[in-house]
Parts: structure tokens; sequence; C-alpha cells
């Protein structure tokens, strides 16, 4: 849900060092060619060796600059045998997805606190509704792919255990003790799981 465009592209200049307004400045048309509206990033497999077994590869304005005021942009999450693309939420963007290969549980939950979630094959799709927290967990016996999609160049994400306890600076202990009903043990516990941030 980026704002409209007001022009047929914008090529991002990643590195201009002059004006931001909301996103990125345009580089000049005279230096856009055919190779800044075409990504090749997807045609392999994310690494998936981490305590996660998921590789997020991300074709958002930083990696794909054409996309740069256009609204949208893509994943290519690839997942291990029982790994989870852990809690996260887009603060920016709607998300849909298809399963690409595998099956996988995919799951959000409103600001009501309900619990959505499905089972998915490989072609089907699914929504996650903009800002709100969700996973996917590749269920299947194998490896498994899905492709996602967002109403934003640069969506954003807030992956929830690393949000908070891998921050730096940390979140102080108690803060995290009184929120989770955990004792500061338990909780310096799951810190040392993330190594510091
Ligand atoms: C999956 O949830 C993704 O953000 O790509
Ligand atoms: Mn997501």
């Amino acid at each position: 849900s980026d704002p409209d465009q007001l022009q047929d592209f914008c090529v991002a200049d990643l590195n201009a060092t002059t004006t931001f307004l909301n996103g990125f400045p345009c580089k000049p048309v005279s230096q856009v060619s055919s190779s800044d509206f075409f990504f090749v990033g997807f045609h392999k497999e994310g690494d998936t060796n981490n305590i996660f077994g998921v590789g997020v590869t991300a074709g958002n304005v930083l990696s794909f600059p054409g996309l740069n005021t256009l609204g949208l942009s893509m994943n290519r999450v690839d997942f291990s045998p029982g790994g989870v693309n852990p809690l996260h939420s887009h603060p920016r963007a709607t998300e849909a997805g298809i399963i690409i290969m595998g099956k996988v549980l995919v799951g959000f939950i409103s600001t009501s606190n309900v619990y959505y979630s499905k089972v998915l094959d490989e072609g089907n799709m699914f929504v996650i509704p903009k800002g709100l927290v969700h996973f996917q967990k590749n269920v299947g016996p194998g490896k498994a792919i899905i492709l996602t999609s967002f109403n934003s160049q640069l969506p954003g994400a807030v992956v929830l255990p690393t949000t908070l306890f891998a921050s730096n600076p940390e979140i102080p202990n108690d803060v995290l003790a009184t929120n989770f009903q955990a004792d500061e043990t338990v909780i310096n516990s799951i810190k040392s799981k993330f190594g510091s941030a």
C-alpha cells in the first residue's frame, strides 16, 4: 500500500546522498536500461542453514532498484524439512503467497487475538493482512519453497524472536521477564540462543 507513482518508473539510485523524500531518488533516465527491470535472484535456493531452517531471498527495492515507487515486491522463501519462517509482521504491506513446492502450514493472528491457519499444498495461495503477525512452517517430508508478494517496495519485517530477544542494545531482562511472566534466567536462556545482535 505504497503511494502511487507519479511517472512510469523511477529506478532507485541506492547510492544517492542528496535528497530523500520517501523512498529513493531516481537515477537519470539516460542511465536506465533493460537490466533495471529484471531481477535474477529467485533461481537459486536460499541458505536454510540457520536455527530456523529458513532462507529468505528478498526481491525488494534494495536488491531490485527498478521496483522503486512501483508499490510492490516479492520474496522467495526456502525451508528445510521442519523449517519455520519465524513469527513476524510487515509494517508496510499486505502479503500474498503461493506454495511452489512442498506442504506448508501458514498462520496469522488478528488484532482480536484469533489464530487463522491452514496447511497448504503446492499451487495454493494465502494472504496475510497488513501488519499482522504470521509464520510459515514446512510440514512436509522434504524441502519447501514459497513465493510471496507485497504491496510495498520495502514491506519491512519485524521478526518477533530477534526483535524481542536479540535487539541492540538489548531490551532489559526485567521488562521481558514481566512481559512473558518468566524468570530472568529463562529470558537469558532465550537470549543466548540468538547470540548478540
Ligand atoms: C513470508 O512471510 C515472507 O515475508 O516472505
Ligand atoms: Mn511475511
